[in-house]
């Protein structure tokens, strides 16, 4: 039986209720729709619609479905459209018509934000784990690799020479921002909007500051209007996922490079590997390639809830029932994402050879540009001095430490004997060490910065 047959004297059509249904997904908050029922029925009471052996008898009868949802032997009827229908019917079975006054004052438009905030609220805080649990390895792979030296990059060009601890620890932060992001959205989902009814607010005298904090939210809404067809806080948690879902696909994508054959700085496990069914000698990173294209779902997930909502006449629309599927995906997608690129990471082989291989000398050429700064000439023309070096060396074949020091003074005389001690990509890294750069001093400072935050 549906909660609104009163008007119809026809029972709705099977193809609209394929449609209309959201028992099959909005089914996951059943934990919370009964939470939101039992502090609405203690509400009831101290508004002086229910009695207290009333509350009693239907907060043990939600107490009996909960009992029911958790070991699975909820049984679902045909009328059961969305959870709350559910939750009510069986309510109903089991207590009696007293189960019928449960609902008054209620919609299911101020019930079904209030489940959706809770369960989110809940959601946001097993991701913050699985974000914590991937800052750890990546922290721990940093601690190991401190003095390692590999290639940076811009524009996917040899750029200058950097550490691997801190190309790892720059994904920590990027996973710091997404934390804070999270902690953010929650701010603005831990807001109650029991108690706006339909959309006007509740007749009753309902204590709704109380009422929010008996369910663990910050504080009730303040405009039942907004409350009701607000779901800023769904599209927040859908962009805090997307983005952190970019920042996995953009590490993804520097693993899937350094382990090409043709950089071999690093290597999967085996475990977080796959092969081909065709070409026996491939080793490919599916689980990598799968981060970068999740994160094109995620996106679309927010761009499509987005869309969804600019078009919204004030008040409650069934459109909203749409943010239901957009974020359990995102966040199903995260819990499956998170835990394997902490393994990945956590057992991630780090070819220091290959990656001194790879150190060839333009690298520093920036470095023998700042030599002929620290001599006092102006940065521009000993930019443009090593550029004529980088040139003669071209047409010579030969490396830049190999360039006679006659060729280098004939481009600038500033050139002399201690210029040997800039080819030297340690002492390259280690001149880096104001705060933030990919010195060993000032990385060690870095890794006790992240360490701090991981410990809370
Ligand atoms: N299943 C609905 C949703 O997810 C519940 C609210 C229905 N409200 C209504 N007035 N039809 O949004």
């Amino acid at each position: 039986m549906s909660l609104w047959g009163g008007r119809f004297s026809e029972p709705s059509d099977a193809d609209l209720r394929r449609l209309n249904d959201s028992i099959g997904f909005d089914r996951a908050l059943y934990a919370e729709d009964i939470a939101g029922s039992i502090a609405y029925a203690q509400a009831l009471v101290s508004a002086g619609v229910l009695t207290p052996d009333e509350a009693n008898t239907i907060i043990a009868g939600l107490e009996q479905a909960l009992a029911e949802f958790d070991n699975d032997t909820f049984a679902l009827m045909p009328g059961d459209e969305d959870i709350h229908t559910a939750v009510e019917r069986r309510l109903i079975e089991l207590v009696g018509a007293v189960g019928g006054k449960l609902h008054t004052g209620r919609s299911r438009n101020d019930q079904v934000a209030t489940d959706f905030r809770l369960w989110s609220l809940r959601a946001a805080e097993r991701l913050l784990d699985d974000l914590r649990q991937l800052q750890s390895a990546l922290v721990e792979m940093a601690e190991r690799h401190i003095d390692t030296v590999m290639p940076g990059y811009t524009h996917m060009q040899p750029a200058q020479p950097i550490t691997v601890a801190h190309w790892l620890l720059s994904f920590f932060w990027m996973l710091e921002r997404d934390i804070d992001r999270l902690a953010n959205a929650r701010e603005r989902t831990a807001v109650c909007p029991l108690g706006a009814g339909a959309l006007a607010g509740s007749p009753l005298a309902i204590d709704r500051q109380a009422l929010a904090e008996s369910l663990g939210f910050d504080r009730p809404s303040e405009n039942s209007l907004d409350a009701v067809s607000d779901r800023d806080f769904v599209a927040d948690l859908l962009y805090a996922c997307a983005l952190c879902s970019t920042h996995l696909s953009r590490l993804a994508e520097d693993i899937l490079i350094y382990s090409n054959p043709a950089f071999g700085f690093i290597s999967l496990d085996d475990r977080y590997s796959t092969g081909s069914s065709l070409m026996p000698q491939k080793r490919n990173a599916d689980p990598m390639e799968l981060m970068r294209g999740k994160a094109g779902r995620l996106i679309g997930n927010l761009t499509g809830f987005l869309a969804a909502l600019k078009g919204l006449p004030s008040g409650y629309n069934k459109d909203l029932q749409e943010d239901k599927e957009a974020l359990f995906d995102s966040l199903d997608t995260l819990a499956r994402l998170l835990p394997v690129m902490s393994a990945s990471i956590g057992s991630l082989k780090i070819n220091p050879e290959n990656m001194a291989a790879a150190l060839t000398e333009d690298l520093l050429a920036t470095d023998l540009a700042d030599y002929l700064a620290r001599k006092g000439l102006p940065f521009r023309q000993a930019h443009h001095a090593v550029g004529a070096v980088v040139r003669r060396a071209g047409e010579l074949s030969l490396a830049l430490s190999a360039l006679p020091l006659s060729e280098l003074q004939a481009i600038n005389p500033l050139f002399s004997d201690d210029v040997a001690a800039v080819y030297d990509f340690a002492q390259s890294v280690a001149q880096r060490r104001a705060y933030g750069g990919t010195a060993p001093e000032a990385v060690r400072e870095q890794l006790a910065r992240a360490r701090q935050l991981l410990a809370g």
